[in-house]
């Protein structure tokens, strides 16, 4: 069921069940109250009328006995009888017609205005009346001819034969329509009632429907007064005293006596639905209110799952959504912050993985360097070890003509150059043979890196000084320790002193600056000088055994790669910098002494 559903499902429960569990009740309350207070309303006018239409039967009775039993009719002739019915209809004025019938029912007088054929209906209803007629007066009803209903009054009197005679008197209905309107109740109808048959209606009054004269005529009572609150109408009889069966009768009909109900009725009905459509209306709005709230945060909250994490809901109210909108936010700026550090690290770690892989690169690098050397030096030795012995022999013969040969023989200068270019030769493929022979191991131990630089300046510095070449030298205190060969390291040191110094040759102002340092858990010497410094096409090769630029016999080209073997030897490496015509800078990177040992 959508929210909107139950919304109005609520507030029309909430806005109706007080009416139709309250309202009508007590609507239905008044209404039996209602009918109560009307059928005894009606009960006092049924009384009343019927009090009033005995009272006047009572007076035409009173005449009637009081004439007919002074008079004593059936001694008199019928000019006696006639007056007789004279003073009867004098002393009652509402008599119309007034007959004297005997014990075999044969008129013997007759008075009516209308001529004696006129009467047969009253008569005849007065005969009809000898048998039901006791000692009292007896009221009939009768039709007459041309329609309408009539009544005669009918006084039993004792004759002198020992039978009964019969005085009648017609009574107009006016007389008892004046007193049935005097009864008649608000927008209802007044009746005389002989048994159940409603005959004489009241004037003033708007009949009772078929269906409300039906409901009467089950229920009156000949003897008692009662009401009914009936589905038609609601009435009230009152039985006349002094005429048995016959009754007075007042009533309403229903929807007359329960107009204000059903008014009222109607009110909360249309109020009702007044209500209903209110209430829709009113739960159609504010569902729509809140389910386009609800479905911001749906929205929002998908977003986040796909990942917008600056995704914010508006925070107006301070109702239930505003509190969830708040955490809502509250979670997604949690979510955004720890995205945006997860990020950080993962940048760290990418620029971890990216340094680490440099460094694998350069070592994987440095490796190959320093095969494609082994390899260069291994077949340079091999060139040497065949060269060795003929370069041997040749020098051997040299030195031993020279020793034959005088100091005058004009060959003896061919001889010498034959001689020392053969030991130049000599020094060469020996200095070959050392570079690849695998050297004594290395006597590792724990070293001042200042100590090694300062044995190696020591053998540089006469020939520094008198280049006129200015040194500065800038050493750790305390001296940075190392583990390695101190006689090794010396050598790597001296290499790069010397090629230093040869750079900065014939460059008036041009010096050279040895300083260690500590860097990490590594120690550093560098070398560098303000000499012609590398060309960009040489500085890969710098390295390898025998790449040399110089052209004096002492240079070899084998200075950097032995250097290169050695630091490489001892966990190291070497860097260079440089720029043609500006200097270069070496640096002989070891592990620290601690270092070591702890890597070790
Ligand atoms: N400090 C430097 N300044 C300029 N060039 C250098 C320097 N050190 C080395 N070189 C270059 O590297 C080459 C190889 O050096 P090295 O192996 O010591 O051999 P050699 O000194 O016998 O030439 C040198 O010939 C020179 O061209
Ligand atoms: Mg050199």
């Amino acid at each position: 069921m959508t929210l909107q559903r139950k919304l109005a499902l609520f507030l029309l429960a909430a806005s109706l069940a007080p009416v139709v569990g309250v309202g009508f009740p007590i609507l239905g309350w008044a209404q039996r109250e209602l009918g109560r207070r009307a059928s005894a309303e009606h009960l006092a006018r049924a009384r009343s009328g019927a009090a009033s239409i005995s009272a006047d039967l009572a007076q035409v009775d009173a005449t009637l006995s009081t004439v007919a039993e002074s008079w004593r009719p059936d001694r008199l002739d019928e000019a006696d009888r006639r007056g007789l019915l004279l003073v009867l209809s004098r002393q009652l004025p509402a008599v119309e017609a007034s007959a004297i019938v005997d014990g075999e029912g044969t008129t013997r007088a007759l008075l009516s205005t209308r001529g004696g054929a006129a009467e047969e209906g009253f008569l005849a209803a007065v005969r009809a009346a000898r048998e039901g007629t006791g000692r009292g007066l007896s009221l009939h009803a009768y039709e007459e001819a041309g329609g309408g209903v009539r009544l005669a009054a009918v006084r039993a009197i004792p004759a002198a034969d020992g039978g009964r005679w019969l005085v009648a008197v017609r009574l107009g209905t006016s007389v008892v329509q004046r007193r049935l309107d005097a009864a008649v109740p608000e927008d209802g109808a007044a009746y005389l009632a002989s048994g159940t048959r409603l005959l004489v209606t009241s004037v003033r009054a708007e009949p009772l429907t078929e269906a409300a004269r039906g409901e009467l005529a089950e229920r009156i009572d000949r003897k008692r007064a009662g009401a009914l609150l009936g589905r038609s109408s609601l009435a009230a009889w009152a039985p006349l005293a002094a005429a048995p069966g016959w009754s007075v009768v007042v009533g309403v009909p229903a929807e007359v006596a329960y107009a204000p109900i059903v008014g009222l009725r109607h009110a909360a009905l249309t109020a009702c639905a007044l209500v209903a459509l209110g209430v829709l209306a009113l739960s159609a709005l504010l569902a729509r209110r809140i389910s386009a709230r609800v479905a911001r945060i749906d929205a929002a909250v998908r977003a986040l799952g796909e990942g917008e994490v600056e995704v914010r809901l508006p925070e107006e109210g301070r109702d239930e959504i505003a509190a969830v909108s708040r955490t809502f936010n509250a979670m997604a700026e949690e979510l955004g912050s720890a995205r945006a550090r997860l990020e950080r690290w993962n940048d760290d770690l990418q620029r971890e993985v990216d340094a680490r892989t440099r460094e694998l690169r350069e070592a994987q690098a440095q490796l190959l360097e320093a095969q494609k050397l082994a390899a260069i030096g291994q077949l340079g030795a091999g060139a040497a070890h065949e060269i060795n012995n003929p370069l041997t022999g040749i020098l051997g013969n040299a030195q031993l003509l020279l020793e034959a040969m005088p100091r005058s023989n004009p060959d003896r200068e061919s001889v010498e150059k034959i001689e020392a270019l053969a030991r130049r030769c000599r020094d060469i493929t020996q200095k070959l043979i050392r570079f690849s022979q695998q050297r004594a191991e290395p006597d590792f131990r724990e070293l001042d890196a200042n100590r090694v630089v300062a044995e190696a300046l020591a053998l540089v510095d006469g020939h520094l000084r008198a280049g006129g070449i200015p040194l500065d030298v800038s050493l750790a205190e305390p001296s940075p320790r190392v583990k390695g060969d101190p006689g090794h390291l010396a050598q790597v040191v001296l290499n790069l002193l010397s090629n230093a110094r040869t750079a900065c040759a014939g460059r008036p102002g041009a010096g050279i600056r040895i300083a260690t340092r500590r860097a990490g858990g590594d120690v550093e010497i560098v070398v560098s000088d303000g000499g012609k410094g590398i060309a960009p096409e040489h500085l890969p090769r710098i390295f390898e055994p025998f790449f040399t630029t110089k052209d004096q016999w002492s240079n070899v080209g084998l200075g950097l790669s032995v250097s290169y073997r050695i630091v490489a030897e001892h966990g190291g490496r070497i860097d260079v910098e440089s720029r043609a015509g500006e200097g270069s800078t070496f640096t002989v990177r070891l592990p620290a002494a601690s270092a070591a040992a702890t890597a070790a």
